[in-house]
């Protein structure tokens, strides 16, 4: 078995951070999202993986590598064309994938616990098509199955009247008959490929498709606050918990906090966990609360900040507390009354959210 991960689209919703950044490389508890999903191929003994990225894509594959450090052997593949679709993208991979089944893994979800279960589903039962579906609050957000006797009778992409309260999540096991549906569905009226007509172009052509529910937790991050939850998930199951950082007397640190090697914690700081913090960083006189992720080289001046992700080379010195925030690469956050007149001063670029 192959696998075949997604690291292409638009990611609107994640504005402005992903002006800049994929969003596939957006940290996670300081781990780029991406690795969460090769983690999980890799887990299953699948070696070969192909990544689906955008034409003229420049940071995924030097962040990612040949796959060595997994023991995978990853092999980049442009989406001709651009982002159109799911559907497009495994019809896009045809040459890669061949005649093997593969996993097509979206690389913007995270996933909690072994997805071999699923592999072992799709081999034992003899399926074409293995569909992973989790209970959701708000289907209408996701592909929605109508589920009759046990049954899939159709995949609807992001219906408004949802028909259960499933979305399909975004681990789908394929035999090679997924190429004659990709190969024969239309785009949909928001002129996408899409994955879920693909399923159900193969359920009513009798094709045998399972699916088994994910009970655990799964994300998919579309959106600021999906990022938030999911570092704080895996912040609460930190379990690699060294701290390498030279701290001052008198800082507190409580709970599971992990911090690496060339930082400094001084003057009145605490530190309650879980938390993360990267290496070369300067945290003084600062609180930093539960379900934190700090990137490299940040330095945190005179300031509360509890659940956020902070990113590489951010500056943060205001004097308040910041909590629920994404702050991106080479951020400042300053005190307004470091400079007169007295009064917010901001560079916000296009799209950015700022709760004052
Ligand atoms: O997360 C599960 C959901 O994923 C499913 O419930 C939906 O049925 C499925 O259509 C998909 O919906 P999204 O709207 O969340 O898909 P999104 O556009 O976010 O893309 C999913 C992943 O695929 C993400 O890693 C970006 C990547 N992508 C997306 C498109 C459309 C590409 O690489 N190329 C593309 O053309």
């Amino acid at each position: 078995m192959k696998a075949l991960i997604t690291a292409g689209g638009r990611a609107t919703r994640l504005r402005p951070i992903t002006y800049t950044t994929n969003k596939h490389l957006i940290p996670i508890a300081n781990k780029p999202m991406l690795f969460y999903a090769l983690e999980k191929i890799a887990e299953t003994g699948i070696k070969e993986v192909g990544i689906n990225i955008n034409p003229g894509e420049k940071e995924i594959q030097p962040a990612v590598g040949d796959g060595s450090r997994w023991g995978l052997k990853i092999s980049y593949i442009e989406q001709t064309g651009g982002p159109k679709g799911l559907a497009h993208i495994v019809r896009n991979a045809k040459d890669f994938l061949g005649d093997e089944p593969f996993i097509f893994y979206l690389g913007d979800n995270i996933i909690l616990g072994s997805i071999k279960r699923f592999v072992d589903k799709f081999v034992n039962e003899n399926l074409n098509v293995l569909l992973a579906f989790a209970r959701v609050p708000d289907p209408e957000r996701f592909g929605v199955p109508v589920i009759s006797n046990g049954k899939v009778l159709r995949v609807e992409e992001k219906p408004n009247q949802p028909k259960s309260n499933f979305a399909q999540t975004g681990i789908y096991i394929y035999d090679h008959r997924i190429f004659d549906a990709v190969e024969n569905i239309p785009p949909s009226p928001r002129g996408e490929y899409e994955i879920s007509d693909a399923n159900t172009y193969l359920i009513e052509k009798g094709f045998n498709v399972g699916y088994e529910e994910i009970t655990g937790w799964w994300k998919d991050t579309g959106k600021p606050e999906d990022l938030l939850e999911g570092n704080q998930l895996i912040l609460h199951d930190l379990s690699d918990i060294k701290n390498e950082a030279n701290v001052a007397p008198g800082v507190i640190i409580q709970g599971k906090v992990k911090i690496e090697k060339g930082t400094y914690v001084g003057g009145r700081s605490l530190i309650r966990g879980p938390v993360v913090i990267g290496k070369n960083c300067m945290i003084n006189d600062s609180y930093i609360g539960p379900y934190t992720s700090i990137g490299d080289n940040t330095k945190i001046t005179n300031t509360e900040i509890e659940h956020s992700i902070i990113f590489d080379n951010a500056e943060i010195k205001c004097g308040k507390r910041i909590v629920d925030s994404l702050i991106g690469h080479n951020a400042v956050i300053a005190s307004s009354a470091d400079s007169l007149p007295l009064g917010h001063k901001m560079i916000i670029g296009d799209n950015s959210v700022v709760e004052l």
